[in-house]
């Protein structure tokens, strides 16, 4: 596999962080110590409620700025929640779907991430599919399995040409927010497992061109090695995409790599 057909892929995943007010602070500190940056793209995906102001403020730059959940539906009666379209109107070009917590906490399922996906995919939004086994699945050798189901329903129906705006994260549970990642070996492992489901679904030319990212834990000091492996095209950074110094080093190093 040719690494050198993805461009590397930081992405910030803000969670229920930061108020309006306090999202334009940390992106005036963030947006000048990754001006130079020019080899890895760079999203946040912010509270919806930060949407505007961060679009606002990352205008110009090289920072895109994405959501953390799209409903499936166009529009209609579905208390809370937010269409595709509406995302794209604010100036939003990507967005995370089925993040462990969304599956944990509100109920998603497979079914539902993959409706999900293929809204943003439909209205063409860069779409960041979240896959990751629990402990127990770990600890039953099953992370294959539960990984390859994941990913396969999650890809049900989309197209080989909508495979462009997909981008596959996977993120161990038992790593989220725990301060324990992956081993680059572990990670690099079901990374590579991920990609060879693409090829046998969409041909290897397609995922070959699949940015498929690692999160869990991922922060300034463990990135360099993750981001060195094969099919490690990026991250998906949580705890540390909260701390500008930190996320810039995570996106440095993605831009050396
Ligand atoms: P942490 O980086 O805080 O472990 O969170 C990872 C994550 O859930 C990103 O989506």
């Amino acid at each position: 596999m040719n690494k050198s057909l993805r461009k590397p892929l930081v992405v910030g995943n803000w969670k229920m962080n930061k108020t309006p007010h306090e999202c334009v602070e940390l992106l005036d500190e963030l947006i000048p110590m990754v001006s130079e940056v020019d080899r890895a793209d760079i999203v946040v995906c912010v509270p919806f409620v930060d949407l505007c102001s961060a679009v606002e403020k990352t205008r110009g730059t090289n920072i895109r700025v994405g959501a953390q959940n799209v409903h499936s539906a166009p529009k209609g009666s579905f208390t809370g929640e937010i269409s595709a379209e509406m995302l794209l109107e604010i100036g939003a070009t990507s967005v995370i779907v089925g993040h462990s917590e969304r599956r944990t906490y509100f109920g998603e399922t497979d079914e539902t991430v993959n409706l999900r996906a293929r809204a943003a995919l439909d209205a063409g939004l860069q779409t960041i599919i979240c896959v990751g086994e629990t402990l127990t699945d770990r600890d039953a050798g099953i992370t294959e399995e539960v990984v390859g189901l994941q990913t396969k329903i999650a890809l049900q129906n989309v197209s080989a040409e909508q495979m462009a705006n997909v981008v596959i994260a996977y993120e161990p549970v038992w790593a989220i927010g725990t301060g324990r990642n992956a081993s680059t070996a572990q990670a690099q492992e079901v990374c590579a497992q991920i990609r060879s489901i693409i090829g046998k679904i969409y041909g290897d030319f397609i995922a070959d061109r699949t940015h498929i990212l690692y999160g869990g834990s991922m922060n300034a000091a463990n990135c360099a090695d993750l981001l060195n492996e094969a099919d490690i095209d990026g991250g998906l950074i949580g705890g540390a995409s909260l701390k500008p110094v930190d996320f810039t080093v995570i996106v440095k190093a993605a831009n050396n790599n």
